[in-house]
């Protein structure tokens, strides 16, 4: 896998220079992640687009801090878009990553191409019980991730890379990335978004729940609706075949 930094951005990227003929997809992680969330979409879309995946400011790889609102991180992605020698970018996010990229369909809509949004909502507000406990023991917090965040029928081994990426970067960082999910309301503006959009929901997301998902495809003008059986909240790291079939899937009747 490649990797290299451009704007202060730790990116891990199935190709460089980026194959001009083909969409390029932007990963954005969720809470307290690294790009480390994408690996499997790297590897296996790498053969129909351009795979991306962004350590946000503060998190793993980059430089800079944590940013202190979905918006403010929006702003960094829409700035990384033409640093990448491209004019637009298909934003593909899961839980805050997917709240990035819905603010980039509202406020940057000329450097988005598309959009895939999973597990995520429209509102992500978070359950004081996960502030505690990452304030006061944080290690916990991060043992309790196959619990909480993934479903029933994971192997549990499959998230262990992602989990020591957020012991990495700390329960200061993973907080206020909570922090800001809580802050994150874009419900009554899904009407102005009118790009392609894929929302993928793991069926056994506690997280973000179906009805999130829900409501996203049906207030999202031409959105498509996937839900996958046996994922939880991870569903990238947990059923990474399914999703990448999806996203495939999606982006050849784009391209078609
Ligand atoms: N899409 C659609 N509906 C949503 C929504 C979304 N993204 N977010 C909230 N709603 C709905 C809720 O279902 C609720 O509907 P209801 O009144 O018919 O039951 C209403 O909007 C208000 O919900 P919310 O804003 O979440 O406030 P709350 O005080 O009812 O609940 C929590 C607060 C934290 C308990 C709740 O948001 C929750 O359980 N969140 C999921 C768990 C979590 O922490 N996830 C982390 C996400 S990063």
């Amino acid at each position: 896998m490649l990797t290299c930094t451009i704007n202060d951005l730790f990116l891990r990227l199935s190709a460089w220079p980026l194959a001009t003929e083909q969409p390029t997809l932007v990963m954005l992680h969720g809470s307290g992640n690294t790009g480390v969330l994408w690996d499997a979409q790297i590897t296996g879309l790498a053969d129909i687009a351009n795979v991306v995946a962004v350590d946000l400011p503060g998190h793993g790889g980059s430089q800079g801090a944590a940013a202190a609102s979905v918006s403010e991180y929006a702003a960094g992605i829409a700035a990384l878009i033409p640093a990448l020698g491209i004019s637009r970018a298909i934003v593909c996010g899961l839980s805050l990553g997917g709240g990035i990229a819905l603010q980039m369909l509202l406020d940057h809509a000329e450097r988005v191409a598309g959009a895939v949004l999973l597990g995520t909502g429209a509102r992500l507000r978070v359950m004081p019980m996960i502030f505690q406990l990452i304030e006061h023991d944080f290690e916990s917090f991060v043992q309790g991730m196959p619990g909480v965040a993934a479903s029933p029928n994971t192997d549990a081994a499959l998230l262990a890379p992602l989990m020591r990426s957020v012991l990495d970067n700390g329960a200061e960082v993973t907080a206020g990335d909570f922090r800001v999910c809580d802050a994150f309301d874009v419900m009554d503006r899904l009407g102005e978004i009118d790009s392609p959009v894929l929302v993928l929901s793991g069926d056994d997301d506690k997280l973000t729940p179906a009805k999130y998902s829900n409501y996203l495809g049906n207030q999202i003008a031409g959105a498509e609706l996937v839900t996958l059986s046996d994922a939880g909240h991870l569903a990238a790291v947990e059923r990474p075949d399914a999703v990448n079939q999806a996203i495939r899937t999606w982006l050849l009747g784009l391209s078609g």
